[in-house]
């Protein structure tokens, strides 16, 4: 495994990590987490992601319950969570970054999780009706009350990321220090266009979510949408589409032909394409079951296959 620093912090995460959305309570209890993170662990995975929204706090609850089953030391690993959705519909009590909203909601996270605090907690989208002054300090608070360690956004616009730098800076108040934004072959313009001051001019972290776009880059529904798949569960309409969308299976087809000529799999190559970007600090992953886990984390070893001549066909496949 290797290891990135998180943006300019001194913190290291794991170039490969492992989420729970959709996953965790949703196809997996508590033995199943117990199993994925393991296997990560075992791979050298140090950095566990998940969101009070995720099935409805239920996440929160299966990694609490199975980080208590691992047992691993607390210093060994990283934990995050997010803000912002929540868990009610009060008028105070969703789609919101107040201050009380702030507050509230990393306590019911570290109860459900069981901690003591989070590595990082994350605004998991911007509020435009909350000043962002108020957000950013809230967020310092947190901190400064030993809750969370670090703190960062989420699908935020660069300009929204930028004033709460800046307004930290003007403060001295601690500075979010990482985004996490959808990063994959088929979703670049953000990541590579829009946050490119980010990381220039600020070193901002990044830890990127669905880097197999929820599994169509694993070559997985190049034949229609397989039984036990993300594609077949209920409430999921929205994804629905994409994975049915043939453009992109046409594209995912030709990534698979050259993921055989690397001798890797469709899912490791589109993996290892991502971790070959400097400006991502982490790869969120994200397994129904342990055997994708496993075959995921190998794909550390497929970077190197990714020579400039495998990343010019590659860029060909995805113009
Ligand atoms: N901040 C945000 O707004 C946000 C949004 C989304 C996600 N996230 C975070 O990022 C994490 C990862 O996102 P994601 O789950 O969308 O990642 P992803 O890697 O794009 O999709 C993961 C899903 O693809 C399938 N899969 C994974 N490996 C596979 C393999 N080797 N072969 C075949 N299928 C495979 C599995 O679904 P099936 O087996 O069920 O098909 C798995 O659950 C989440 O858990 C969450 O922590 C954050």
């Amino acid at each position: 495994m290797e290891y990135r620093h998180l943006g300019r912090t001194g913190i290291k995460v794991s170039a490969l990590s492992l989420g729970s959305w959709i996953t965790f309570h949703g196809q997996v209890g508590v033995d199943g987490a117990v199993e994925a993170m393991g296997a990560a662990y075992e791979a050298g995975v140090n950095f566990f992601d998940n969101a009070e929204s995720y099935a409805g706090g239920k996440s929160e609850e299966v990694m609490g319950a199975a980080l208590k089953k691992l047992g691993w030391r607390r210093s060994s690993y990283l934990v995050s969570t997010k803000v912002y959705w929540g868990l009610y519909s009060g008028v105070n009590e969703k789609n919101t970054l107040n201050r009380k909203r702030i507050f509230d909601a990393i306590n019911g996270s570290l109860k459900r999780l069981d901690l003591e605090f989070v590595d990082l907690f994350l605004c998991h989208r911007p509020d435009p009706e909350t000043p962002v002054e108020e957000t950013v300090w809230a967020m310092h608070n947190v901190i400064e009350q030993g809750k969370a360690i670090y703190w960062g956004t989420s699908e935020w616009s660069a300009g929204e990321i930028v004033a709460a730098i800046e307004i930290a800076e003007r403060h001295h108040l601690h500075k979010p220090v990482t985004e996490q934004t959808q990063y994959n072959l088929l979703v670049r313009q953000r990541f590579e266009e829009e946050y490119a001051r980010l990381f220039r001019d600020y070193g901002y972290g990044a830890t990127i979510f669905s880097p197999l776009a929820s599994g169509l880059l694993s070559g997985k529904y190049s034949n229609g949408i397989p039984a036990s798949s993300r594609g077949s569960l209920e409430g999921l309409d929205w994804l629905r589409d994409r994975f049915t969308d043939q453009a992109a299976i046409d594209k995912v087809k030709k990534l698979s032909g050259l993921a055989a000529d690397l001798g890797a799999t469709t899912a490791q190559v589109a993996l290892a394409w991502c971790l070959k970007n400097p400006n991502v600090s982490t790869v969120i992953t994200g397994a129904s079951r342990v055997g994708q886990v496993r075959e995921n984390m190998k794909a550390m070893d497929v970077v190197e296959k990714l020579t400039p001549g495998a990343m010019e066909r590659i860029a060909e496949i995805f113009s």
